[in-house]
């Protein structure tokens, strides 16, 4: 099966299948990392750029991780010593980068909306890698493929987004690919950081983990993104911290097999303890190995790759 897609923009535009398929063809190049020879050479000859706005540290390293294993070539245009500096749009800088015939562009941009626009721009295949407030679909796609991973299935799993939703592009990701793959979706937070119309994606909101917590199966934990709030939306950070951050104490009364996701980066002590990060349920370290397989198989399935269980990658 085929992805029959130019783009990555977000998982609200994925169907269930599209989805299943990523998830699929991400297996086989999971299980290539145990291999001393991590490289396969599907996209030899293919460049792909990675333009962030925005720092990053996982996301833009497991993204070139993933090219180079993939033995694609990679361009970094790290935005601080870029013309973007001098007052270069956003178009014209794409424009520069298709001109020199890219076939990917994965973007990061404090804008909502931006990976779209140039996505409509130019004919590079375009991976949104965060998107403003919007949309981070690799990380959603990690996040389902970690935690299929560990339990065997989403469908029917309760899984609870955690702390700051309203400016998180992990909590819409993990929203859409959730609900299209049938597991019940929890929303916890102040109220100040939750969305308007949040319920409309299908989602119990909640403003104490202490009710829902037995039932859980898997709580993904969000930073406050302090970078995208104009005012001050809750008192301090140790309150915060005390009514919402996840702590060996908030967990005495979880299933044993709890999964505890967590994007990065962590302020430990704010959202998420050490003993907690670092503890048997989280699967954080798993996630990071995970978004190098699970943007290979994105890479390959846009390149037009065949996918699906089973693929074999090697020539
Ligand atoms: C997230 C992001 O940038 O949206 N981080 C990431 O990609 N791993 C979450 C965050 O910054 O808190």
């Amino acid at each position: 099966m085929k992805l029959n897609r130019k783009d990555l923009l977000g998982l609200e535009y994925l169907d269930k299948d599209e989805i299943d398929l990523i998830l699929q063809t991400a297996r086989p190049f999971s299980e290539l990392f145990t291999r001393t020879v991590k490289k396969v050479p599907t996209l030899r000859g293919k460049t792909v750029v990675l333009l962030f706005y925005e720092p990053s540290t996982r996301t833009r390293t497991s993204f070139e991780l993933a090219a180079k294993r993939l033995s694609a070539d990679t361009l970094n245009i790290t935005v601080a010593s870029s013309s973007v500096v001098k007052g270069e749009s956003l178009i014209d800088t794409v424009k520069t980068i298709e001109a020199m015939k890219a076939d990917f562009v994965i973007i990061r941009h404090s804008m909502s909306g931006s990976a779209h626009i140039v996505a409509n721009t130019i004919s590079a295949s375009i991976i949104n890698a965060g998107d403003g407030m919007h949309e981070h679909p690799t990380q959603g796609l990690l996040d389902l493929f970690t935690i299929q991973q560990k339990k065997g299935r989403i469908k029917g799993l309760n899984v609870a987004i955690i702390g700051d939703i309203a400016h998180s592009r992990v909590a819409r990701s993990n929203i859409w690919g959730l609900k299209k793959l049938g597991a019940n979706v929890f929303v916890v937070g102040p109220s100040t950081l939750m969305p308007a119309d949040v319920e409309k994606l299908g989602v119990e909101v909640h403003y104490h983990i202490d009710k829902i917590i037995p039932k859980l199966d898997v709580i993904n934990i969000l930073r406050i993104q302090r970078e995208r709030q104009e005012q001050n939306l809750f008192p301090t950070l140790e309150e915060f911290s005390e009514i919402f951050g996840i702590n060996s104490k908030k967990l005495v009364r979880a299933k044993n097999d709890l999964l505890v996701l967590h994007p990065g980066p962590m302020n430990r002590g704010v959202e998420i303890s050490s003993e907690v990060a670092d503890g048997k349920n989280s699967v954080i370290t798993e996630q990071v190995t995970n978004g190098i397989a699970v943007r290979m198989a994105v890479l390959y399935l846009l390149a037009g790759g065949e996918g699906g269980a089973g693929e074999n990658f090697d020539s």
